[in-house]
């Protein structure tokens, strides 16, 4: 262990240690910022600034966990959407930038009255969140079939002194059979990686990522089927369903359409895949 060793130094050491991935230099100030818990700001303030030889050691051991794969989320524990810091454990998967797209789309549709909505498999929350802080008048239920999620979701929810969010554990829609609720908005993200994905993924996602969170049967579809099956029960008439779906899934999906649906959309990532799906209950 060397006793002067600095900040700035340290950062290149890990550039260094992490030279092959194609993004190093950013991950290494991120396992940096993280391991000295200091800001960026603080750091560009005094980079020549002596590093505690605790600190030292655990960006070591950071850096180390990031070669052998573990995501960069998890070993900094938050990963952020919406632009909004949101914990990430193993427990949750660790929100993507696409589904912000489900965002974007309930905000379109969005009365901004006090509209109902309910989002399923909430994971860390994000969703749910995103959509309370800019919907105040809103009131959002939020549910996922893991109790260890929704501790993680009910967390990031304190955090950000978001208080209008109802969590509950719930098999899609059981929490809510006989209840009688009926929702202007049912938005989900749900799992939708077929077997034969799941084998293929990168190590980075299926070693950290929850199974459950992704994994929806052989064909990937079995979670989104179920979905579009039951949500017209708890949707308003007029209500919508909004949600994201996979690679070369959409015509499947389109195709679990009844006629007591209208106004079916596919929206476009970024990367120009099809992947939010919005339908309006007749
Ligand atoms: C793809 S993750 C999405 C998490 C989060 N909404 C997001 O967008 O980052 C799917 C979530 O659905 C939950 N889930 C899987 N099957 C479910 C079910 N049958 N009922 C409720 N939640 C379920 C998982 O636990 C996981 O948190």
């Amino acid at each position: 262990m060397e006793a002067n060793t600095t900040l700035a130094e340290l950062f290149r050491r890990g550039v260094v240690l992490l030279g092959d991935r194609p993004q190093a230099v950013l991950e290494a100030k991120v396992l940096l910022l993280r391991a000295a818990a200091i800001s960026e700001e603080r750091y560009l303030a005094a980079p020549g600034s002596p590093c505690p030889a605790k600190a030292e050691a655990f960006f070591e051991r950071l850096v180390a966990k990031r070669l052998d794969g573990v995501p960069l989320s998890h070993l900094t524990g938050t990963k952020e959407f919406w632009s909004i810091p949101f914990e990430v454990t193993l427990s949750v998967l660790a929100p993507r930038p696409e589904t912000e797209g489900l965002v974007e789309k309930v905000l379109e549709l969005s009365t901004r009255e006090s509209e109902t909505i309910l989002d399923v498999g909430t994971g860390s929350g994000c969703i749910a969140i995103a959509l309370a802080k800019e919907l105040p008048r809103a009131e959002i239920q939020a549910v996922d079939i893991s109790e260890r999620a929704l501790r993680v979701a009910r967390r990031n929810a304190a955090r950000q002194k978001v208080r209008h969010i109802e969590f509950r554990r719930s098999d899609l829609f059981s929490a809510f059979r006989g209840t009688g609720l009926r929702f202007d908005f049912i938005v989900s993200n749900p799992p939708y990686i077929s077997r034969a994905e799941w084998d293929a993924l990168e190590p980075d996602v299926r070693d950290f990522e929850p199974r459950r969170a992704l994994l929806a049967g052989e064909s990937g579809l079995e979670t989104i089927e179920r979905l579009v099956r039951r949500s017209g029960t708890f949707l308003k008439p007029g209500g919508y369903l909004v949600f994201e779906i996979g690679e070369g899934q959409r015509d499947n999906v389109l195709g679990l359409f009844s006629r007591r649906w209208t106004e079916i959309e596919t929206a476009w990532d970024l990367a120009g895949k099809p992947r939010v799906i919005t339908a309006r209950r007749a």
